[in-house]
């Protein structure tokens, strides 16, 4: 079955064609990031109106990639994100969705965007064991799954496709808001993560680590007994240091290299801890993580480090940030058509 899927819950723009929810055969993202760049974050309205112009050429694109013209009747079903997101962008998404379902007289399937990033994992997962060495292609239930992006940090427990119980998420911002507020305090271009990552590295190849590092940030909520989490102390410790430090002018380069290198140990380690004890206390044999902060390669380093016990499944970058061939996976794995008059913009969407 070939699942065409649609995306537009933030910035990007995507289409993708999927066979059988694991066989991409085509994946077009169009970012209007370069102008958020100049803002330093997304302007809602900037973005819905970009994805209004790129919407039905990505829409051509996919299906030309994949069948050499712009022919549709290949496609069995149309899926599409309803939420959560930004409202102006989900609409562009969801109405060009429902028009081409009603034209085309195929099923349409309403997608949620949180469980979406997860099914990265079917599509082109890299499993990683510690100890265990049992030889599974694609994920096995029940498993843990972590979601963090810019909107949302959330850790889920999965039983089977469909069966989602949430365990916990941030009581403020998310860890890709962190990254990208912090960023924006240390004066990084956005987005944050992305940069602060890159900042990052640098310290790590000039051995700042290994330097008596003074600057020690808080790991908010890593030792509560529950699955939240909590960002925005981390946001505020770092305004302090900041302050600290031009106060005692020593706000260099060099300053800002140890606190960006901090910053990223602080977030990836509670996201790790949690994560794992998660699995832990649930008994799963997999770790499922989705969404663009899952891009961070100081986080996927430290899951291969800490995890003894658990597969493991790290999606390739590409598709761990926001793109349509998970809203196809996805459908394809719960194919629960509505009609396309049903399928609405939710931008309040949670499990
Ligand atoms: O999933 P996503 O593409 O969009 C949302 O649904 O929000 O995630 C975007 C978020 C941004 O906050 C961005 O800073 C973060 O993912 N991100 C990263 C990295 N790449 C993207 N955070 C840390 N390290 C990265 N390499
Ligand atoms: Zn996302």
């Amino acid at each position: 079955m070939r699942i065409l899927g649609i995306e537009t819950s933030c910035d990007e723009t995507g289409a993708a064609i999927v066979e059988d929810g694991k066989k991409i055969l085509s994946n077009v993202v169009a970012s209007s990031q370069s102008l958020h760049i100049k803002s330093g974050g997304i302007i809602p309205e900037v973005a819905a109106r970009e994805q209004i112009k790129c919407m039905l050429p990505v829409i051509e694109e996919a299906l030309e990639s994949c069948h050499h013209d712009s022919n549709h009747s290949s496609v069995d079903a149309l899926a599409v994100t309803v939420g959560p997101g930004l409202i102006g962008s989900l609409l562009v998404g969801v109405e060009t969705a429902r028009t081409l379902a009603y034209l085309w007289g195929k099923p349409i399937i309403p997608i949620n965007h949180l469980t979406a990033h997860l099914y990265a994992n079917w599509l082109g997962t890299r499993r990683a064991t510690n100890k265990n060495t049992k030889n599974h292609e694609l994920p096995e239930f029940p498993a843990v799954g972590l979601i963090v992006s810019g909107g949302h940090t959330d850790l889920v427990l999965m039983r089977d496709h469909g069966k989602i119980k949430w365990l916990g998420g941030t009581r403020d911002d998310a860890a890709g808001e962190a990254f990208d507020k912090i960023a924006r305090l240390l004066g990084l271009p956005y987005p944050g993560g992305p940069a602060i990552a890159a900042q990052a590295a640098k310290a790590e190849e000039s051995r700042i680590k290994n330097q008596e590092l003074r600057i020690r940030l808080p790991r908010p909520m890593i030792n509560e007994d529950t699955f939240d989490f909590s960002f925005s102390g981390l946001k505020t410790a770092v305004l302090r240091e900041i302050n600290h430090l031009k106060a005692i002018k020593q706000f260099s380069n060099l300053a800002i290299c140890k606190l960006v290198y901090e910053v990223q140990e602080a977030i990836t380690d509670v996201l790790v801890v949690k994560t794992i004890r998660a699995a832990q206390k649930y008994k799963v044999g997999a770790i499922l993580l989705g969404g663009g902060v899952i891009a961070n390669q100081r986080l996927r380093e430290k899951f291969m480090i800490h995890n003894l016990h658990f597969i493991i499944h790290l999606p390739p970058p590409v598709l761990c940030t926001d793109n349509a061939a998970v809203v196809a996976s996805f459908a394809y794995f719960n194919y629960h058509p509505q009609p396309w008059s049903k399928i609405e913009a939710l931008p309040d969407l949670h499990f």
